[in-house]
């Protein structure tokens, strides 16, 4: 499983915490995606760390208490997608045509991993790829196939796509594959393995598949994804509490007027005022919503503090920093973390034309 990106476009959150550790639906992206391989059957997973490396041990342990035996390999230099699955490979234990099942850690998927493999097997390809459909596919690769599944090209991120299927960042390789990329560089699967292996003519294979897909690597998506798990839309048997209208964790404090809803989280030890209202947001472990407040579809880091009055939506604000009363912020605003936005900074004028 890929976990060293940096997860540029969710800072601020990202300064603290590496975008697969991030909470969604209270635990973990990673803890997610981890319950759905050992749903799957999958007993033994290698979790290949760069950024902020040491969180996911912290945290994960050895795994027993996931259900899996768990493995950690640490670049020491970020080395791309490639160089992170090269990275691992004398960590399989496989022969040359084993399937290895490799995960990009920041994704919430219902595929049915044990169907992905057996198409991998059927077919015999090299590499079988994950593939779903986005209504705009410029942000992804774009993996055009022929009537018989066969990957025709791959096409990272490219302005002009041809077809709306994209590779959804879940893959089997035969372990032979991994093996021959390069060592000691920076590799990419996407823009060098998988084109390289199409110019040679090797059989990559698509998989598409339409069940539930998100790439949490935007606030907007990743505020979806846990609503999207809190109200079961997203099944994952790793969510820490009931399928409902909300998520309240362990020690947090909701006042018996304040409204939760939309399928929001309250973090451990989090607060939430008299009358306010949370509608979709994710609050983190300790944040505290003060009286009056209304939160929509927005992340607030840990321990941070949102003042009374203060209306929020679409926004994210970093660990620990302090929205005094009544501000106004509206979509794509960020307070990085430990700031502080003193009391009616930012108000939006209602005589916009
Ligand atoms: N270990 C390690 N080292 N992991 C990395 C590195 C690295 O240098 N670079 C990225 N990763 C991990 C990220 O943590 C993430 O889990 C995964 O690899 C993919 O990186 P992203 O940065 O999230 O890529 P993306 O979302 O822009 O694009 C990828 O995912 C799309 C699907 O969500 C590509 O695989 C696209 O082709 C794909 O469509
Ligand atoms: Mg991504």
């Amino acid at each position: 499983m890929l976990v060293g990106g940096q997860g540029t476009r969710l800072r601020p959150l990202t300064m603290s915490a590496p975008k697969p550790m991030l909470p969604v639906a209270g635990v973990p992206v990673t803890a997610h995606m981890l319950a759905r391989a050992r749903d799957a059957g999958i007993d033994r997973v290698v979790l290949a760390t760069s950024y902020r490396a040491e969180v996911f041990e912290q945290y994960f342990g050895d795994g027993s208490a996931h259900g899996l035996r768990l493995e950690y390999v640490t670049e020491t230099e970020p080395m791309g997608t490639g160089g992170a699955i090269r990275n691992v490979a004398e960590r399989l234990c496989g022969d040359p045509d084993e399937p290895v099942v490799i995960f990009n850690g920041d994704i919430l998927s219902g595929l049915d991993i044990e169907a992905l493999v057996s198409r991998h097997t059927e077919t015999d390809a090299a590499v079988t790829l994950h593939l779903t459909k986005v209504v705009d596919p410029r942000a992804f690769g774009v993996v055009p196939t022929d009537d018989a599944g066969r990957v025709t090209a791959f096409l990272e991120k490219t302005p002009d796509p041809p077809t709306n299927l994209i590779n959804a960042g879940c893959y089997v390789f035969r372990r032979s594959v991994i093996d021959a990329i390069p060592v000691g560089r920076p590799v990419s699967v996407e823009r060098e393995t998988f084109p390289g292996l199409l110019a040679t003519g090797t059989p990559v294979f698509g998989y598409p598949d339409s069940t539930y897909w998100l790439d949490l690597g935007t606030p907007a998506a990743f505020v979806q994804g846990s609503r999207d798990l809190v109200t079961g839309r997203m099944v994952s048997s790793a969510l820490p509490g009931p399928i409902g209208d909300c998520l309240v964790l362990e020690g947090a404090v909701v006042a018996p007027d304040a409204k939760i809803s939309g399928g929001a989280t309250v973090g451990a030890g989090a607060r939430v005022g008299a009358g306010a209202a949370v509608d979709g947001a994710v609050l983190f472990d300790g944040a505290v919503i003060e009286a009056g407040a209304s939160v929509r579809d927005s992340v607030i880091g840990r321990a941070a503090v949102v003042g009374a009055g203060v209306v929020l939506d679409g926004v994210v604000v970093g660990d620990g920093a302090v929205v005094e009363a009544g501000n106004e912020l509206r979509a794509g605003a960020r307070v990085f973390p430990g700031a502080r936005l003193a009391a009616g900074a930012v108000r939006f004028s209602s005589d916009r034309t």
